[in-house]
């Protein structure tokens, strides 16, 4: 199969597993729970879901898990998404090419459907047609990438450096935190959908920050370089909120030419690991380098 195919593969799996996440813990009849529908069926690229995907079938775990595991992460990245866009964070008014969550419904009601968001997420997780082990595996490693410890800490070093100038160290740990974490615990889920062991799961680790890093670069560079149509978000919106990011520090080619050679140093190391397995993954980073939204 080759890679478009297999990523369409990936997207419809994710689409109907969201679908049933949505029937299962988001009634109609309550404005929050519409409001986390908007939100999370409107559109977004799902690369946290085909990661759960992607990497369970890599490992030849089972789909059905992979697929639960794949709402719970989008459910869990939609609420990030939700309370970012506040005006108290980073106060954006268009996301996915639509009205954010808070324009759209008020943000009030913003702000318990993230709640609902992060919430249902575990539950969809502890809900999962799968092996018990698994299915706390997969919280474990949610929780750990979404807390205290992982995007949660991203975000709030985020805000705090608003005001400060922060150095390429300590933008990568802003960085390492605040998108890479969520994206390790998607391939993480889908490790644990796999039952893969350490040695498998220390590898898709240091794949998921390097690919999370490249990420971040690139969405701070988009962020100057785009235009709202484009992206589906507001541009200029770091500049506004007087983030430094990659783009600031060493403009868009610097910016660029660093998010190169992290790529091409993640994808050989996950190829000295698991070979030509790895093709999928290797076509997914490079897709992210590349990507114009
Ligand atoms: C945006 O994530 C937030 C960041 C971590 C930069 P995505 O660019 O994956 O957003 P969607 O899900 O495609 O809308
Ligand atoms: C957001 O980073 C990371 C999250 C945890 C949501 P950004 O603030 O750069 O994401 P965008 O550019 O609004 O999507
Ligand atoms: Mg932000
Ligand atoms: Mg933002
Ligand atoms: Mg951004």
């Amino acid at each position: 199969m080759d890679y478009k195919t297999q990523y369409q593969m990936y997207l419809s799996q994710a689409s109907a597993a969201l679908e049933d996440a949505c029937a299962k813990f988001l009634p109609e009849e309550s404005e929050v729970c519409r409001a986390a529908r908007y939100s999370l069926l409107g559109g977004g690229k799902r690369i946290r879901a085909v990661l759960v995907l992607s990497v369970c079938d890599m490992l030849g775990g089972d789909p059905q898990t992979a697929r639960t595991f794949s709402a719970a992460v989008e459910m869990l990245h939609c609420y990030s998404l939700i309370h970012d866009d506040l005006p108290c964070m980073d106060n954006d008014d268009l996301r996915r090419g639509r009205p954010s969550c808070h324009k759209a419904f008020g943000e009030a009601t913003a702000m318990l459907a993230g709640d609902v968001l992060l919430t249902e997420a575990f539950e969809a997780i502890a809900n999962a047609p799968a092996c018990p082990q698994a299915c706390v595996q997969a919280a474990k490693a949610l929780g750990l990438g979404a807390g205290s410890r992982g995007m949660v800490y991203g975000q709030e070093l985020d805000l705090k450096y608003e005001a400060l100038a922060a150095t390429e160290e300590q933008l990568r740990l802003i960085h390492r935190n605040k998108t890479g974490a969520l994206i390790n615990a998607a391939v993480q889920m889908g490790a644990a959908a796999a039952g893969a062991d350490a040695d498998q799961c220390r590898a898709l680790e240091a794949y998921a920050y390097g690919i999370g890093l490249v990420f971040q670069i690139v969405d701070d560079v988009l962020d100057v370089t785009s235009t709202p149509e484009q992206l589906g978000k507001p541009i200029g919106s770091d500049s506004e909120n007087g983030k430094t990011t990659f783009a600031t520090l060493y403009g868009v080619e610097g910016a660029m030419a660093l998010a190169q050679r992290v790529n091409e140093k993640t994808c050989s190391a996950l190829r000295e690991t698991f070979g030509e397995k790895s093709a999928f993954l290797e076509q997914l980073a490079q897709q992210l380098l590349t990507r114009k939204h």
